[in-house]
This record gives structure tokens, C-alpha cells and sequence, in this order.
């Protein structure tokens, strides 16, 4: 057995795990990731592309931000399409100048990978049965964990669990320590990435009679499109013509008409869930990101909730460990909770409005269409939809 000591192991080396392990390097803080997969493996994976300011804050904070400042495009505003016609929600003159950056999570981990590798900190790919233990209160933790086929232990002063939904962090908690809420949607986003010119310079969410579409991006050249799917349909069943066809009949006459097509280069279905696992600290085990919670992709908040628990999670081990004080961990799952619960409402909100749900019938899309009616002619309605999508602020009163 190969023994290994270091102030915080982070299970997972997925965003929150890399920043977080980041902000506690530059900060002189020791720690170890771990990961169940291989680096080519966790760059492959393509997800979500949007940055609130606070989230591109925390990237400069990590002094990773240098790159996406560079070629992270800003945009000020979203389109709304139903009916046949795109509606601009004008999230920067509604929020006092704010706005998001439109930056894949791939170049997010593909920069935090390059700092971690550039500060030679010891980073585990291909980690096989990492296993959690002893972490309570009264006891110092360990992780093992097999490498090459060799056991290995790490001994630590705390466990970062930020290994994802299906990560063995969670899992590792008793059951009856745990609440969870979930809601299951009974369909799914079919994702197509494909080097073509994105069909417009903003994002549109279109709410059609056919399901949900979203035109989005990755770059000037590369565009990132989704549709409603049925939870029955496999990728094989799509092919790239059948995509393009369908993405067309859900937008309006001038969007289809300017869609640029070409052969697709990833192509995935994601399931669609809300789900909370509270609390985040156990002991001296954190839970963050995915780890501890899931929105539907609608709202883009997956991965901008990730970087808010780390925020909280990083400054919290700062203070222990320069100040002495335990004031930041013993509020984390509080603090974080407070802010994920927002966004919870957002994504499903906003997922409620977007989304066809043949459960509704008829009423259920009249009532979409008044609601989709009233946010693109009520500076309040839209106010509302602006401030929550660019991201709430930290300080929020409760
Ligand atoms: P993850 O990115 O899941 O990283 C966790 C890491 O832990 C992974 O690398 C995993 O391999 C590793 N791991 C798991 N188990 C173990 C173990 N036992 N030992 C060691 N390592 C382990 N959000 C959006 O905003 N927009 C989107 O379009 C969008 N699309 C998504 C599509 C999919 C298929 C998924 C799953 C998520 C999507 N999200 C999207 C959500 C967003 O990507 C996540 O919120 C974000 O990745 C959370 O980061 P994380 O680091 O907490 O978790
Ligand atoms: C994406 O670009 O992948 C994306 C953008 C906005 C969303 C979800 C996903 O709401």
C-alpha cells in the first residue's frame, strides 16, 4: 500500500473539483484529485457552455480566466421564439449591464487541467474503487484507492465529494443522514455539436408545438443545438438529417432559412432532472456541484451552481486554515443552499414554460403561450427571467 498525505482530497476532476483544487493550490492550501475516468475522457464530455459573471469571476480568481476573456463571447441578451417569431429578452438593459459568457465547460476543464499540470500538483487519473472513511468529526479521513493495479491511501484533514451525480461521495453518506428531493422529467434534450456558423449571435429558446429547441453555441464556427426527445429514443435513431430537419420545423421561417447544416461531431441524449441532496457537509466530507444537486439544463445553471459551491467551499477551507476560523464550513451547506434552491425554481420554472408536456393538453400550451406573452411585453415578467438567467448575486438578502 502507497501512503500519500495532503490537507484536501477531491474526488472528481470534473469543473468543480479542478477549480477547487485551483483556488486551494494558489492559496497554498495542499490537496489531491482523483479521478475515476481518463483526462481524454473527461475533455471528450460536452456540456454546458454558459458562464455567469460571478462563475467568470471565480475563473480569475483561479488566475484561469485569461482565455476565456480571450475567446469567451459575452452576450447581452437571449431570444424567446414561439409562435413563429423570436422575441429579444434585453438581459443587459434589464440588469444594469450585466450579462454571460458563452464558454464550453470542455475549455473551462481543458484551462484547469493546464494550470494544475503547469503547478505539478498531483493529479490521479484512472483512480479504480476510490473508497471514503472516517469522516466524522471526531476522526481524520481517508480515501484509497487503486492505481495500476497498486492499493494506495491518502490520509487528509478533509474530503471534497465532487465526483458528480453518480459519484461515490453521496453515496458514501448514510441514507438516513440525507434528504432528497427530485423531480424526474419524462423526456430528454437530444445535443448536436457541428463545425457550422451558429444560425444567430444569440442564444434562442423556442417553446413549439413539435417540443422544446435551443440554438446555442461554441464559438463563431461552432454551433450547439438541442431538441426535445422522447426518453425512448436512442442517438442511432437520429441521424444528422433528421436532426436538421426537425430543428427547422421548431423555429421561426427566418431562423430555418439561415440554418447553416453539416455532419455532426458529438451527438448524446441527457436525461433532465431536478434534484437536491441536502445537507453538503457531513463531518469532514463536502459535497459540491453535481455531487449534491441536478437542474435541468434549460436555465443553464449546472454548472454555474458548481462554481457557487466551490466559491463557498474554497473561502470556507481558506479561513480554517490561515484564520483558524471553522465559521466558513460550519454555514457551507446553509450557504450554498440557499442560492441552489434559487436556481432549482429558476430551471424549473423556466423549463415549465419552454418544454411540451402532453400531460397539460390544450390548457397547459395556452397557458405557456399567455405566460410567453406577458415576459417579452412586461419589463417586470422580463426583469425577472434577465436577472435570474445572468446569475443572482452572492449577497442576496434572504
Ligand atoms: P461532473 O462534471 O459530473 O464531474 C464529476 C467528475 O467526477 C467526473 O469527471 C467523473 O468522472 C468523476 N467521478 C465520478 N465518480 C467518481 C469516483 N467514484 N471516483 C473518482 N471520480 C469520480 N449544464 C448546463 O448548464 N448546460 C448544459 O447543457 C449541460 N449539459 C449536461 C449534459 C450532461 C450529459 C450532464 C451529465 C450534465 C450537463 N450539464 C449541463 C450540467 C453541468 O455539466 C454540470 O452541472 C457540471 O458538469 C457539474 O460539474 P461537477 O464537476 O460538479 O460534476
Ligand atoms: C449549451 O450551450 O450547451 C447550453 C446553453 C444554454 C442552456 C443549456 C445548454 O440553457
Amino acid at each position: 500500500m502507497t501512503m500519500h498525505r495532503t490537507q484536501v482530497a477531491i474526488i472528481g476532476a470534473g469543473p468543480s473539483g479542478l477549480l477547487l483544487g485551483q483556488l486551494l493550490s494558489r492559496a497554498g492550501i495542499d490537496n489531491i484529485v482523483l479521478e475515476r475516468k481518463s483526462g481524454d475522457y473527461v475533455l471528450g464530455r460536452i456540456r454546458a457552455g454558459v458562464l455567469e459573471q460571478t462563475t467568470c469571476d471565480l475563473l480569475d480568481e483561479a488566475g484561469v480566466g485569461e482565455r476565456m476573456h480571450a475567446e469567451g463571447m459575452p452576450h447581452g441578451g437571449i431570444e424567446l421564439c414561439f409562435g413563429g417569431k423570436r422575441h429579444r429578452i434585453d438581459m443587459r438593459g434589464l440588469t444594469g449591464g450585466k450579462q454571460v459568457v458563452v464558454y464550453g465547460q470542455t475549455e473551462v476543464t481543458r484551462d484547469l487541467m493546464a494550470a494544475r499540470t503547469a503547478a505539478s500538483v498531483m493529479t490521479v487519473y484512472s483512480a479504480a474503487d476510490v473508497a471514503l472513511h472516517e469522516f466524522d468529526d471526531s476522526t481524520r479521513p481517508r480515501v484509497t484507492y487503486t492505481h495500476d493495479g497498486e492499493p494506495h491511501e491518502i490520509r487528509c484533514d478533509f474530503i471534497a465529494g465532487c465526483d458528480g451525480y453518480h459519484g461515490v461521495s453521496r453515496a458514501s453518506v448514510p441514507p438516513d443522514a440525507l434528504s432528497i428531493y427530485e423531480k424526474v422529467y419524462q423526456f430528454g434534450w437530444l445535443g448536436v455539436l457541428a463545425d457550422t456558423k451558429p444560425v444567430s449571435d444569440e442564444l434562442i429558446y423556442s417553446n413549439h408545438e413539435r417540443g422544446f429547441a435551443l440554438c446555442s453555441m461554441r464559438s463563431a464556427t461552432r454551433a450547439r443545438y438541442y431538441l426535445q426527445c422522447s426518453l425512448k429514443d436512442r442517438v442511432e435513431d437520429w441521424s444528422d438529417a433528421m436532426f436538421w430537419d426537425e430543428l427547422r420545423r421548431r423555429l421561426d421561417p427566418e431562423a430555418a432559412e439561415s440554418l447553416v447544416t453539416g455532419p455532426s461531431i458529438e451527438k448524446s441524449i441527457a436525461p433532465l432532472r431536478s434534484f437536491v441532496a441536502e445537507p453538503m457537509r457531513f463531518g469532514r466530507l463536502f459535497l459540491a456541484g453535481d455531487a449534491a444537486h441536478i437542474v435541468p439544463p434549460t436555465g443553464a445553471k449546472g454548472l454555474n451552481l458548481a462554481a457557487s459551491d466551490v466559491r463557498f467551499l474554497s473561502h470556507a477551507l481558506i479561513e480554517h486554515y490561515r484564520q483558524g476560523s471553522d465559521d466558513g464550513i460550519v454555514h457551507y451547506s446553509e450557504r450554498c443552499l440557499d442560492r441552489i434552491w434559487k436556481a432549482e425554481r429558476f430551471s424549473w420554472w423556466f423549463s415549465g414554460l419552454m418544454h411540451k408536456f402532453p400531460e397539460t393538453g390544450a390548457i397547459g400550451q395556452k397557458l405557456q403561450l399567455a405566460e410567453l406573452k406577458y415576459l417579452v411585453s412586461s419589463r417586470a415578467a422580463a426583469t425577472t427571467l434577465a436577472e435570474n438567467y445572468v446569475g443572482l448575486p452572492f449577497d442576496a438578502p434572504a
